[in-house]
């Protein structure tokens, strides 16, 4: 694995790339007649988080230090990794439609999320294996996390355990879960995280199988199967099961009310069959997520999903969605179509690979101004305000 001391070992032309950028952006290009496509993915190579323009930036370093089976783990994704792409994608298809003459010297990014009050919508989503990244792994997300106020989700396959995770951060960590087929695993599991402080929880419903991801299932099997990173939230009862229930049915949203005092919240919805069973079964919210593109490679981007979960929720209980999210722009846009809010994966594990706890930082402080920048833009100074009249 490199250091980040070696970075600048493999910068001999950082001066040239950055020239070229610039060349790219520079309106003297397009004066040639040049048909220029602006490159946002930087090739950019930075030291320090410190000099991060954009999530980008952070990725490039991540790749770098990382090593190529942890990269490979965090950037992968099922089959041909179309549905990764389309969730990016899609979001350059929306545009916004701005307003002018709005006092914007004010931005309000408050909000209230399941009973809890938060300062920005933005979420650091559940990802497990964190320490596969960095070895301070999801202590580092949290103290980040923590200290710039944005609400984590920790997965069930985190490598320090909900507690531990919860008891850095000094504040509320919500928990996501995979339930086992044997259901005592699973509780024990949930009582973990109730013990931990957390009042909400994400049921993962997109993964009755594992995806096909040939960029690294052999590495996860391999990780899992041989306990070389710990898995804090199974210490001491876990036994030889999948953390995947392909039996699972709606029936678990009773179970799971049965048993957890926690919140219930479906990660993983994506159609509005599915969106007006979560109201019948009494669940308490919605994650609009294909995974990250990592499980079922259906090629629909999940900003094409929300807007017919939104509509069939009708506002009853609050809209979160994920993936694909890299600007602050994709953040407005997804508000526009009625998220009430957004959870991150990748890019605030760019941030923990490249960087640690002071990367985490970056991208969040990154993804939060630049969002704030789009609200001042757009003439929007709070979350209510941002609605689809923003969006062509
Ligand atoms: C490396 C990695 C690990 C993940 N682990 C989990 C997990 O343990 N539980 C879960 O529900 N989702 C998991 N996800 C999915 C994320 O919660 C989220 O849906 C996805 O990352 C959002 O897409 P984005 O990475 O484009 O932001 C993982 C995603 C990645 C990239």
């Amino acid at each position: 694995m490199r250091s980040i001391s070696k970075i600048e070992d493999i910068t001999p032309d950082i001066a040239r790339r950055e020239f070229m950028a610039w060349m790219s952006a520079s309106s003297l290009l397009a004066l040639t007649g040049c048909n220029v496509s602006f490159e946002t993915n930087s090739k950019r190579m930075i030291n320090k988080a410190a000099k991060a323009k954009n999530v980008f930036d952070l990725a490039k370093v991540a790749e770098h230090t990382m090593g190529e089976e942890s990269f490979a783990y965090l950037e992968g994704g099922a089959d041909d990794l179309l549905t990764v792409q389309a969730n990016m994608d899609a979001y350059k298809e929306l545009e916004i439609r701005a307003r002018r003459l709005v006092d914007v010297r004010n931005i309000n990014t408050n909000l209230k999320l399941f009973d809890q009050n938060l300062s920005t919508p933005i979420l650091l989503a559940p990802v497990g294996l964190q320490a596969f990244f960095h070895k301070d792994g999801e202590i580092a997300s949290v103290k980040a996390a923590s200290k710039l106020d944005h609400q984590m989700v920790v997965s069930t396959v985190s490598n320090y355990s909900v507690g531990e995770i919860a008891k850095a951060g000094g504040k509320e960590v919500w928990f996501q879960l995979y339930p086992t087929a044997d259901r005592n695993i699973t509780k024990g599991v949930i009582k973990r995280a109730e013990d931990a402080g957390c009042s909400v929880l994400f049921l993962t419903v997109d993964t009755p199988v594992l995806g096909n991801r040939e960029q690294h299932s052999d590495t996860l099997n391999r990780l899992l199967e041989s306990g070389e990173l710990p898995l804090g939230n199974y210490e001491g009862i876990r036994i030889d099961e999948p953390i995947t229930d392909p039996s699972m049915t709606w029936d678990m949203v009773k179970w799971l009310k049965d048993n957890s005092s926690m919140k219930v919240v479906l990660k993983g919805i994506v159609t509005h069959e599915d969106a007006k069973l979560c109201l019948k079964n009494g669940v308490e919210g919605v994650v609009v997520s294909n995974h990250g593109g990592r499980q079922l490679e259906s090629n629909r981007a999940t900003i094409d999903c929300l807007p017919e979960v939104v509509d069939a929720i009708k506002g009853s209980i609050p809209v979160l969605i994920d993936g694909g999210i890299r600007r602050g722009t994709d953040v407005f846009k997804a508000l526009a179509l009625g998220a009430d809010a957004v959870c991150i994966g990748r890019p605030f594990c760019y941030g923990l690979g490249a960087f640690g706890q002071e990367g985490v930082e970056k991208a969040l402080t990154l993804l939060q101004a630049e969002f704030v920048l789009a609200m001042q833009l757009a003439g929007t100074v709070s979350l209510a305000k941002i609605s689809r009249e923003y969006l062509t």
